[in-house]
């Protein structure tokens, strides 16, 4: 029996987790501590980098002390450590990192830094165990829209095609304020497109006979939103913001199912695991549902509390590469900002 310890740090959401990876391989969540600073960043609608840096000192070490008491265990009990060292937000991952290392060097325990993205696909094991292989991917949330094809989570991760411009949770961030809705955008634009209609046709991005078969862009969608709502105000009409909504959520969802089921089925793939904070959508999960089980594809979306940054996901995504024997990270590991999705542990 293996326990690993995982640590979140590379956004606004300072998480620590703790799993188990058993003798038969089996992996279990003990605990899931999440703390957010998703308050401290609203009245600027978008993440400040250095709030959420300090945020993350602040809440580190209760985090860790809440995850140790939940599970009924000791600092001397972990067996490893697993840390995100990228992508993420430069100065939010070094809170992480050095927090790990410290760890790491005081209990002599392998320390791995691990990648956030392919930390987001582990979570998905959690709840309904080993992934297929091959399988495909789809992150979507405020720092990432990805289609991956994961051929094994510890060593093999392929990017298909990511976003050009805006992340998905970024669009709806953008088109909330235009909505004069609440930040995060998401959850307000999700309740706000169910009272409405998808009477407006939003233009669907990327998707011409030439364009790029599975990227995405979003910030050609969030500009019509604008335009339409700047042309009704102007015209002194009141602005249907439900039907906007709805006509909005319907576009971002039509696209990011259509690409995700088309690669599916060109990489002959017959399992999609959608996670990261958009997938809490209910339009992008009914409408994959509905195109998955039409193509024959199974769908697994984790829930909302898994989809989210989290270190339950980096503690599991710990416990795959620990199964899969990959080598340790060096203790002069580093963050990287950048870090590639094909680049699962450092
Ligand atoms: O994964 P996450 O918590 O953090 C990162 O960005 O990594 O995702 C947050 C994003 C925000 O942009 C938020 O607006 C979006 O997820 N979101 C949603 C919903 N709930 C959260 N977007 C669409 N529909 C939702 N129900
Ligand atoms: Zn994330």
């Amino acid at each position: 029996m293996t326990i690993i310890l995982g640590i979140e740090s590379s956004c606004d959401e300072t998480g620590v987790g703790l799993s188990r990876l058993d003798a038969a391989g089996g992996i279990a969540l003990l605990a899931d501590e999440v703390a957010s600073s998703v308050d401290q960043h609203a009245r600027f609608g978008g993440v400040v980098p250095e709030v959420a840096s300090r945020a993350h000192l602040e809440a580190l070490v209760p985090a860790m002390r809440r995850a140790f008491d939940t599970a009924g265990l000791r600092l001397s009990d972990v067996d490893a450590i697993a840390v995100t060292s990228g992508p993420g937000l430069a100065g939010a991952l070094l809170v992480g990192v050095a927090a790990a290392k410290a760890y790491a060097l005081a209990l002599d325990v392998p320390l791995y830094g691990a990648n956030h993205l392919a930390g987001h696909v582990a979570a998905d094991t959690l709840e309904h165990g080993p992934l297929p292989s091959p399988c495909l991917a789809l992150l979507v949330s405020g720092g990432h829209t990805q289609l991956l094809r994961v051929d094994d989570l510890a060593t093999s991760i392929t990017e298909l095609g990511s976003t050009i411009d805006d992340a998905a949770g970024e669009a709806y961030d953008k088109v909330a304020r235009i909505l004069d809705l609440p930040y995060p955008g998401g959850p307000p634009i999700d309740a706000a497109a169910r009272r409405g209609s998808p009477s407006i046709h939003f233009p669907r991005g990327l998707t011409g006979p030439r364009d790029a078969a599975y990227d995405f862009s979003f910030s050609g969608l969030k500009t019509a939103v604008a335009r339409w709502v700047e042309n009704e105000e102007r015209a002194g009409r009141p602005v249907p913001v439900d039907d906007v909504a709805a006509s909005f959520q319907e576009a971002v969802a039509d696209v990011l199912t259509a690409k995700a089921v088309k690669a599916a089925k060109a990489e002959g793939v017959d399992t999609m695991i959608i996670s990261g904070g958009v997938a809490a959508n209910s339009r992008i999960k009914e409408l994959a549902s509905e195109r998955c089980a039409a193509a024959g594809i199974t769908l697994r979306v984790p829930k909302p509390r898994l989809c989210t940054d989290n270190g339950a996901m980096i503690a599991a995504l710990g416990a795959h590469l620990v199964k899969a024997g990959v080598a340790p990270s060096a203790l002069d590991l580093s963050s990287n900002p950048g870090l590639p999705v094909d680049v699962i542990s450092v």
